[in-house]
């Protein structure tokens, strides 16, 4: 039977100057979790914060979110909110900052609970909005933690990725503003677009697609192949940048009900052993994902189906291709060390093999098949 659809939280903003809808918010005392300081140079986060005062509320910043978030990084932010008492959080900018923001709302929500551990499996998942909402608004075209039940955290020592999904975690509001994404370098543009790419593609395949989310990730993948090379090219062409932001929010709702595939798995591994960024990895991956994927009769039916809808002949020839345009290597062979990669070779199979993402790929693979596709990222084909 289908799990029940939830494709965004109570308000959804999306488009040109709907980062005003602020304006309307209703809140008291706001914390707004951020990373760099990208949000700062490009005056982005003043608006907000002004926009916040106009409403009347109190604002605060929780700077320093790292491009990987570290459960330290969570329990810090989750200090100076228990400190603070914001009645909203918001996260602001890529997928590091909403993620960060998310989880340190549940510890906020829950000063009891000290570790990761203590909200993973089996461990019961906390309720949340006791305290405060979540309004999330997106800086990158591609994680869509924006409409996501889910965050990456990683361990503080190991560095090792940790996922976690619940629909608890849906931010209350989301805010998909394009003019939040304009200053976005043009690496960034092009590896955040193509996770957003990959969400598409392996909700598409994954074995709990339904209707809906076929017609959102397809949407997605037609929507993205069209306005990524652009957005790339021209950061300033606001139209690509919109068409982007809004492809990621669909793709970003299909994932988040359907699940993902093995590309995601792949990608938590590689991401965590060699901190290599999580859209870079994806990109890499996802055409010897497809390939594999198309040994099974559905999912190539499905591969078949989108590549006629945007007019290609086949869709990872596609992925390869707009990869190369977009300055991704068609392999990882220069970007960790050979040694090290084959020695963890044992590792990242069984990493990948437990990662939530794998159960909803149309294959799952046995371990000789999961060493092969990380040999074949790592040496090409
Ligand atoms: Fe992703």
């Amino acid at each position: 039977m289908m799990r029940p659809m939830k494709l965004a939280g109570s308000e959804l903003m999306f488009g040109v100057n709907s980062l005003s809808y602020i304006k309307s918010i209703k809140a008291k005392k706001v914390s707004i979790v951020i990373g760099g300081n990208s949000m700062e140079k490009n005056g982005i986060l003043a608006k907000v914060e002004q926009y916040f005062r106009e409403a009347g509320a109190e604002t605060m910043v929780i700077r320093g979110v790292e491009p990987d978030p570290s459960f330290a990084t969570v329990m810090r932010g989750t200090k100076e909110m228990l400190a603070f008492g914001p009645d909203l959080i918001v996260g602001l900018g890529g997928g590091s900052a909403m993620d960060a923001a998310k989880a340190m709302w549940i510890f906020y929500e829950h000063p009891e609970l000290k570790r990761m551990e203590d909200i993973l499996p089996p461990n019961e998942f906390p309720k949340l909005r006791s305290k405060a909402r979540l309004c999330c608004i997106p800086s990158t075209s591609g994680t869509a933690s924006e409409v996501s039940r889910s965050i990456v955290i990683s361990d503080s020592e190991s560095g090792v990725k940790q996922g976690l999904g619940n629909m608890e975690m849906m931010p209350d509001i989301a805010i998909c503003d394009p003019e939040v994404t304009l200053s976005m370098p043009a690496k960034i543009t092009a590896e955040t677009g193509m996770d957003a790419l990959t969400h598409a593609l392996e909700a598409l395949a994954s074995t709990r697609a339904n209707y809906l989310s076929d017609v959102l990730a397809v949407q997605a993948v037609q929507d993205i192949l069209e306005a990524l090379p652009v957005a790339y090219q021209d950061g300033t062409d606001k139209e690509a940048r919109e068409k982007m932001l809004l492809a990621s929010m669909l793709a970003g709702m299909a994932f988040t009900n359907v699940s993902l595939g093995i590309v995601h798995s792949m990608a938590h591994t590689i991401g965590g052993f060699f901190h290599i960024a999580h859209g870079l990895a994806d990109a890499i991956l996802l055409p010897y994902v497809i390939r594999f994927n198309q040994q099974d009769a559905r999912a190539a039916r499905i591969y078949q189906k989108i590549s006629e809808k945007v007019g290609v002949k086949d869709i990872a020839s596609k992925v390869k291709e707009l990869n190369q345009q977009l300055g991704i290597p068609e392999n990882f062979s220069n970007l960790i060390d050979k040694t090290e990669f084959m020695k963890r070779l044992d590792e990242m199979a069984e990493m990948a093999k437990n990662d939530g993402c794998t159960k909803t790929n149309p294959i799952i693979p046995n371990m000789e098949e999961w060493k092969q596709l990380f040999i074949k990222a790592y040496e090409g084909e």
